[in-house]
C-alpha cells in the first residue's frame, strides 16, 4: 500500500481530547494488517543506516519497535515518567494540549550511537524535540525523525528541521 492509500486508514475524530482539536487516530490504521505492515516498511526504508530506533511512549512504541525489528537494530523506549526501574535522565515538554515529561535510561545509549526517532505523529514537535534532547544528552547522534503523520499547520516538522534534524512523514 502506498502512503496515499494509508491515509484512507486514518480516522479523524472531532473535539478529542479537547474541544476544537481534530484528532487523527491511528487505531484504524494499525487494525489493518496490510496497512500496518506497509507503514512500518515505508518508515524502515527511510531509517536505513540507523544503529538504533527510539520511540516515544505509547504510540511511538508500536511503530518504532516494528521498524527496529525490520532493520535488525535495537529499540530505545522513551518513556513517560516513573516507569523505568533505574536512574533516568528526563525532560519536561509542552504538548498541543497540556504538558508531560519523558525519561530514558542513559545506559541504553553507547557514545555516538546513530539513533533515528520514530513516532506515529508530529504536531507541535515538542515531544520529538524533547526526545532528541534526551538522546543527545545520553551521547546519541540523532540525525533523523520519522513519523506516520505530520500535522503541518502546527509547525512541528519545521521546528525539528530548525534544530538540525532531518524530518520525514508518510502523510500530512
Ligand atoms: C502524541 C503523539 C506524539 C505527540 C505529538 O502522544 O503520539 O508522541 O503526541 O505531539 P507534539 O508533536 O505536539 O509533541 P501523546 O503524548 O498523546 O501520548 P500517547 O502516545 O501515550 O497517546
Ligand atoms: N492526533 C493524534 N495525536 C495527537 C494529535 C492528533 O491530532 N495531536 C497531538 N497528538
Amino acid at each position: 500500500m502506498s502512503p496515499d492509500d494509508l491515509k484512507t486508514l486514518i480516522r479523524s475524530v472531532p473535539d478529542f481530547p479537547a474541544p476544537g482539536v481534530l484528532f487523527r487516530d491511528i487505531t484504524t490504521l494499525i487494525a489493518h494488517g496490510e496497512g500496518l505492515r506497509a507503514a512500518v516498511h515505508h518508515l524502515a526504508a527511510r531509517a536505513e543506516g540507523a544503529q538504533a530506533i527510539a520511540g516515544m511512549e505509547a504510540r511511538g512504541f508500536i511503530f518504532g519497535a516494528a521498524v527496529a525489528i525490520e532493520l535488525g537494530v535495537g529499540f530505545v523506549p522513551v518513556r513517560k515518567p516513573g516507569k523505568l526501574p533505574v536512574p533516568t535522565i528526563g525532560v519536561d515538554y509542552d504538548l498541543e494540549y497540556g504538558t508531560d515529561r519523558l525519561e530514558i535510561d542513559p545506559g541504553a545509549i553507547s557514545p555516538g550511537l546513530k539513533v533515528a526517532i520514530v513516532d506515529d505523529l508530529i504536531a507541535t514537535g515538542g515531544t520529538a524535540l524533547a526526545a532528541a534532547e534526551l538522546l543527545r544528552t545520553a551521547g546519541a547522534a540523532v540525525t533523523e525523525a520519522l513519523f506516520v503523520i505530520d500535522l503541518p499547520d502546527l509547525g512541528g516538522a519545521d521546528r525539528l528541521r530548525a534544530s538540525g534534524l532531518s524530518v520525514e512523514a508518510l502523510m500530512a
